[in-house]
C-alpha cells in the first residue's frame, strides 16, 4: 500500500491558528480537549458522532478498583531499577499531589505512568521509528498516593518522538498518567509535559485543548527542591480529579498510543 501523502506542518499550523482565532472570538472558556480537532487527524474517527446517552452510574461504578500495599510494590515507582543495568538518559523525579475539586487529598489510590525512553522510543511493536530501544528501560511504573495524596516516581526524562499525523510531526516530550480516584467517574487519563518545550506550538494533541490556561495545567514545573544532589532532576505536577480546576482528560479523544 502506498504511503499516504502527509500535509506539511505549515498547513497544520494554519488550521490550528484558525481554530484558535475562532475560539478567542467566541469568548467561552473551553478546558477539555476537542473531540474532533481536525489538525489532530485521527481524533476525527475516535469520538461519538451522536449525543451521548446520559445515565446515572450504577452502584458498582461509584467505587473504583481498590489497590493496596500488597498489590503495588514500592519499587514499581522507580522506573530506573527494573533491569540489571542503568537506563540511558536524564534521571528525574516527578512528584505531586492528587486532590479532588475541593482540595482534599485523594489518598491511597493508584497512579500509573507510561512513557518513551530518553531517545523517544516506546517498547511497543507499533513504535518502529529508528531510535534505540533501551534494554534497561521499559517505561512503565505505578504507585499509590500516600495519606496526604502525594505520588512520586523516579524515571528517565522521555525524549520527543515523531508520529504520522502530518509530515515531520513530533510530539513534545510527555509522560502518560492514569489516576484512579475513589470512584470510576473520577478516573483521569492524561499527559504531563515539560516546561518550555519548543514543540508545544506545533503539536495538535497539546493544542486540541484550546484554552491556554487549561493547557498550562498539563505542564509540570521544574522544582529545585525536588532535584537531589548528584542524583536526579526534579519536577512537580499536581493533579485535580474533579471540579472546575480539574486536570484535562483524554478519555474520549486519545487511545494512549501517542
Ligand atoms: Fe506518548
Amino acid at each position: 500500500m502506498p504511503e499516504p501523502v502527509l500535509a506539511p506542518q505549515a498547513d497544520v499550523d494554519a488550521e490550528m491558528a484558525a481554530i484558535t482565532g475562532a475560539y478567542e472570538q467566541a469568548g467561552v472558556v473551553e478546558t477539555q480537549p476537542r473531540r474532533d480537532y481536525a489538525p489532530y487527524r485521527s481524533s476525527l474517527l475516535r469520538h461519538p458522532t451522536k449525543s451521548l446517552h446520559h445515565a446515572d452510574p450504577e452502584t458498582i461504578e461509584l467505587w473504583a478498583p481498590c489497590f493496596g500495599p500488597t498489590d503495588v510494590d514500592p519499587l514499581e515507582a522507580d522506573l530506573t531499577v527494573q533491569h540489571t543495568g542503568e537506563p540511558i538518559g536524564e534521571r528525574m523525579v516527578v512528584t505531586g499531589r492528587v486532590t479532588d475539586g475541593e482540595g482534599r487529598p485523594v489518598r491511597h489510590q493508584l497512579v500509573e505512568i507510561w512513557q518513551a525512553n530518553a531517545g523517544g522510543r516506546y517498547v511497543h511493536k507499533r513504535d518502529q521509528h529508528p531510535a534505540a530501544v533501551d534494554p534497561n528501560f521499559t517505561g512503565v511504573g505505578r504507585c499509590l498516593t500516600d495519606g496526604d495524596g502525594w505520588y512520586r516516581f523516579t524515571t528517565i526524562k522521555p525524549g520527543p518522538y515523531p508520529w504520522k499525523n502530518h509530515r515531520n510531526a513530533w510530539r513534545p516530550a510527555h509522560i502518560h498518567f492514569s489516576m484512579f480516584g475513589t470512584e470510576f467517574t473520577q478516573r483521569v487519563v492524561t499527559q504531563m509535559y515539560f516546561p518550555g518545550d519548543p514543540l508545544f506550538a506545533l503539536d495538535p494533541i497539546f493544542r486540541s485543548i484550546v484554552d491556554p490556561a487549561a493547557r498550562a495545567r498539563l505542564v509540570a514545573s521544574y522544582d529545585h527542591d525536588v532535584t537531589t544532589h548528584e542524583w536526579a532532576t526534579g519536577y512537580r505536577w499536581d493533579i485535580v480529579l474533579t471540579g472546575s480546576n480539574r486536570t484535562l482528560t483524554e478519555t474520549d479523544t486519545e487511545d494512549g498510543d501517542h
